[in-house]
């Protein structure tokens, strides 16, 4: 187990970009491996309008964000890896997207490099990143969200949480990206739920698997 360190995790993420995926290769033939299922149900969950403006937070390469783009009326990426935001504007250009802007930012400071305020955010996406603060820096990250979501508004996490005693799950981190403690620290359900709770969201929550859900929060 190490600590949480912000530079580290933008380092491992600037050098992943050379490689195809953050979420790893789905092999031809394989079902849709966990994680993956996580994004796909996220997403869905988001339910966008061409009236949203979406923030995905720890955005990546962008995909998901520019998968978005095609639906709402403005998304921002925000991430702490650079390289990967570069990759994502890259690939926004190649689709002739003008209504999605990647910049630095991370759940902490998500106004580090654009005020987030000015834009009227109506529902935000955290795949798979949120994991990577411990608890109570995740608790005072989702308080920022919720006070830059638009009401009524939604936030969707997909990610790595746990629904059962990880332990005894040990065989599976792998496939469900959990690198148990480098700079994965996920929680458990009840702690995000109550997280949100606390700040008035109306809670669902979607099991994927033992170590992996869906949590959709909504604002009134
Ligand atoms: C596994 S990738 C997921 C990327 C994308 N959401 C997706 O589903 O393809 C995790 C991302 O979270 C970002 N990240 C990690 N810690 C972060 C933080 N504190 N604030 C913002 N982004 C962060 C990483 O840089 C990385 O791009």
């Amino acid at each position: 187990m190490s600590k949480y360190d912000r530079k580290r995790i933008a380092r491992l993420f600037d050098n992943m970009t050379d490689t195809k995926s953050t979420k790893g290769e789905q092999t031809a033939g394989s079902d849709e491996d966990i994680p993956r299922v996580a994004s796909r149900v996220a997403f869905e969950q988001l339910e966008l309008t061409g009236e949203d403006v979406l923030l995905d937070v720890g955005t990546g390469t962008g995909d998901m964000a520019i998968a978005a783009a095609r639906t709402c009326r403005q998304v921002i990426g925000i991430d702490v890896s650079k390289r990967s935001l570069e990759q994502a504007r890259i690939k926004a250009e190649q689709e002739n997207l003008d209504n999605v802007i990647f910049v630095y930012g991370a759940f902490e400071e998500p106004c580090a490099e654009l005020d987030l305020t000015l834009y009227c955010i109506t529902k935000i996406l955290a795949v798979y990143s949120l994991h990577h603060l411990p608890d109570q820096l995740k608790k005072e990250s989702l308080i920022t969200l919720s006070n830059l979501l638009h009401r009524p508004g939604r936030m969707v996490i997909g990610d790595i949480m746990f629904f059962e005693d990880p332990d005894k799950f040990r065989e599976e981190f792998d496939k469900m990206h959990y690198d148990a403690g480098y700079t994965d620290f996920p929680s458990s359900v009840e702690y995000l739920t109550e997280c949100l709770e606390q700040v008035g969201a109306k809670v669902h929550v979607k099991q994927i698997h033992p170590l992996v859900g869906v949590i959709i929060a909504d604002f009134a």
